[in-house]
């Protein structure tokens, strides 16, 4: 059944798991992703960014949404807007079925310009009220995404900022997270940690100082009820840089977002994941696997069946790590 991130969070918060929160772009994603839910009992998060919904198109990923509600009956499922960039957006969402949304106006309309705080302020309290009234969730997000390092975002393949950033930008204070969900009744607040979009988070296993967890403790201290959502959370795990590579792959070394690290996000009040890079780095291990190893296939299912298959094990093992597993 489809149900809102407000339940879900809520349940999540009273019983101390945390939800990923999985990019879909098309059937199969979503089909590996309801597979693993059905198999350990978890709710789940599917979202689509802007560009998942130009891909896919917006009556597609309805009745997609439909469809595998449909047959996955027991699955609570919460359709979620990935970073939407203005009211337009957010509202065409939920007209479209989604039950929820995020109003990212940590960026202005580009997605690119980091945006003052009344802007942030205005926009997100506009999209809240406008979503609650019919009934829908809604996520904000204070702060930006980058590199604590380089005060840059990902260099290749992940959409954010432009421009240097400063450490203040990069990190979310906890006084204003504080007065911003008051002022805007955000269901959840996205924060900035260290964590960035896309393959190319950090050239070495993050530190203390790359990856601050400890911000999310003091953010969690001083509002213990608010659902924190933590964007940028793949681990990009080596075993998948590996398989991409021995297939012909030319991936640079790279490091993600340990699980370790997000386990001890949900123990200071993260309640949800936010995992696309993983999931296709799954999927394009597996296309490539199958393009080498068997030549002369070209049916598109048996690229397809082993790369689902990819996908649904590492869906499998962030439900049961978060917590998430057996709370459907
Ligand atoms: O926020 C970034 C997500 O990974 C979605 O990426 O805009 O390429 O669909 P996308
Ligand atoms: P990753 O690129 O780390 O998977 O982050 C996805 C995300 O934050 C989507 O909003
Ligand atoms: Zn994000």
């Amino acid at each position: 059944a489809l149900i809102t991130l407000r339940q879900l969070l809520d349940h999540a918060a009273e019983h101390g798991y945390g939800v990923p929160a999985f990019n879909i772009n098309n059937m199969e994603q979503g089909l590996a992703i309801m597979k693993a839910a059905e198999k350990c009992d978890a709710p789940v998060i599917m979202q689509a960014s802007r560009g998942a919904r130009s891909y896919a198109g917006d009556i597609m990923l309805r009745h997609m949404i439909q469809a595998l509600s449909e047959m996955f009956p027991k699955i609570p499922l919460c359709m979620h807007q990935d970073h939407g960039n203005n009211e337009a957006t957010c509202l065409s969402a939920i007209k479209h079925g989604f039950t929820s949304v995020m109003m990212d106006g940590s960026l202005k309309e580009d997605m690119k310009t980091p945006a003052d705080w009344d802007y942030n302020v205005a926009i997100t309290k506009a999209v809240a009220d406008m979503a609650h009234w019919v009934g829908a969730s809604v996520e904000g997000e204070l702060g930006v995404l980058g590199n604590l390092e380089t005060g840059e975002a990902a260099k290749e393949d992940g959409s954010g900022a432009e421009g240097k950033l400063s450490k203040e930008q990069l990190l979310t204070d906890p006084d204003e997270a504080a007065e911003f969900v008051k002022l805007t009744k955000v269901d959840a607040l996205a924060i900035a940690c260290g964590t960035s979009h896309g393959a190319y988070k950090f050239s070495q296993k993050p530190t203390g100082e790359t990856l601050a967890i400890s911000q999310i403790e003091k953010i969690h201290a001083k509002i213990p009820n608010v659902h924190l959502v933590m964007h940028g959370s793949s681990s990009v795990p080596q075993y998948l840089q590996d398989l991409i590579n021995e297939s012909g792959g030319e991936m640079p070394q790279t490091y993600g977002v340990p699980v370790e690290e997000i386990e001890r996000g949900i123990k200071s009040g993260v309640r949800k994941v936010n995992i696309d890079t993983d999931n296709r780095m799954a999927l394009t291990g597996q296309f490539r696997k199958v393009a080498k190893d068997k030549p002369t296939e070209f049916d598109p299912r048996k690229f397809m069946i082993p790369a689902m298959e990819e996908m649904t094990k590492l869906c499998l093992d962030r439900f049961e790590r978060f917590g998430t597993a057996g709370n459907a």
